[in-house]
C-alpha cells in the first residue's frame, strides 16, 4: 500500500484478525528463503530500497529476530543441542516474530522478512529427518504442520535457489561455516526447499545463480504480480 494512500480505515482492524488486514488493506507480506550463501539477505534489503523509492512503506526484518529471542536461537548455531531444543528455539522466536509482523501490516507497511517459516521445514526437516523417519513420520509434513499453527502465511516466497557448490563459495570469506552450512546438510535443505515449493503456490523459484541485478529483477517483477 502506497504510503499516502489513506483510504482505508486499518486502525479499526486488531493486529491479529490478519484475514481482517487482507481484506481491508491488500497488506503484503513477502518472505525470502534459500540455502546459505544463496543472496537472499542483499537480494531482500535492496528488494525493500526499490519498494520505499515506488513510494511504499516497507518493514524489513529477518529471522532469527534481532530480540532475546533470536540471541538464544544465535547460541544454538555452535552447541551441540538436542535437535528438538533447536527446532522449538526457532519456533518460539518464529510465534513472536509473527505477532509483530501483524503489527507491521495492520500498520499498512509492506513487510519483508529475510527468512521465514520454510527455513524451519528445510533445515530442521533435513536434520530431523532420519529420526522422524525411524518413527514413520516425514520431518517436512510434520514440521509444516507446526509452523501452520503459528505463522501468517506470507503472499508471496521468493525461494533463490542455487546448488551448495556455489553457494558455499560465496561463504569462503568466513574462516569456519556453521554446522548450517556443510555441503551435504545443504543438498538435503535444498532438496526440501524444492518439494516445499512444489507442495505450495505461493512459493516462486528464481535462478539465483544468476548476477545479483538479474536475480533482483526477476523477484520484482514477482513481487509486482501482488501489487
Ligand atoms: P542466516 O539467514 O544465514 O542469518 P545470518 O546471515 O544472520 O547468520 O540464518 C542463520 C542460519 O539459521 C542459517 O544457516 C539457517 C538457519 N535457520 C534454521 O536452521 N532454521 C530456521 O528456522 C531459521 C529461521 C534459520
Amino acid at each position: 500500500m502506497l504510503a499516502t494512500d489513506n483510504r482505508l480505515n486499518y486502525k479499526n482492524v486488531k493486529y491479529f484478525d490478519h484475514q481482517a488486514i487482507r481484506l481491508l488493506m491488500s497488506a503484503i507480506f513477502i518472505t525470502f528463503e534459500g540455502i546459505d550463501g544463496c543472496g537472499k539477505s542483499t537480494v531482500s534489503k535492496e528488494t525493500a530500497s526499490l519498494l520505499r523509492s515506488r513510494g511504499f512503506e516497507v518493514y524489513h526484518t529477518k529471522e532469527p529476530s534481532e530480540n532475546w529471542l533470536g540471541e538464544a536461537v544465535r547460541r544454538s548455531y555452535t552447541e551441540e543441542i538436542c535437535p528438538y531444543t533447536e527446532l522449538f528455539l526457532f519456533m518460539a522466536d518464529r510465534a513472536t516474530h509473527t505477532d509483530k509482523i501483524k503489527k507491521e501490516l495492520a500498520d499498512g507497511k509492506i513487510v519483508i522478512s529475510d527468512r521465514y517459516s520454510d527455513s524451519s521445514t528445510a533445515y530442521q526437516g533435513a536434520l530431523l529427518e532420519e529420526e522422524l523417519a525411524a518413527q514413520g513420520i516425514d520431518s517436512v509434513d510434520w514440521i509444516m504442520k507446526l509452523n501452520a499453527t503459528i505463522i501468517l502465511d506470507p503472499d508471496i516466497t521468493l525461494l533463490l535457489d542455487i546448488d551448495p557448490d556455489t553457494s558455499l563459495e560465496r561463504l569462503t570469506i568466513r574462516e569456519e561455516l556453521s554446522k548450517f552450512e556443510k555441503k551435504a546438510y545443504l543438498e538435503k535443505v535444498r532438496t526440501n526447499y524444492l518439494r516445499v515449493a512444489e507442495a505450495e503456490s505461493r512459493i516462486r523459484i528464481v535462478d539465483a545463480k544468476q548476477p545479483v541485478e538479474k536475480v533482483l529483477a526477476d523477484v520484482m517483477a514477482l513481487i509486482d504480480t501482488k501489487l
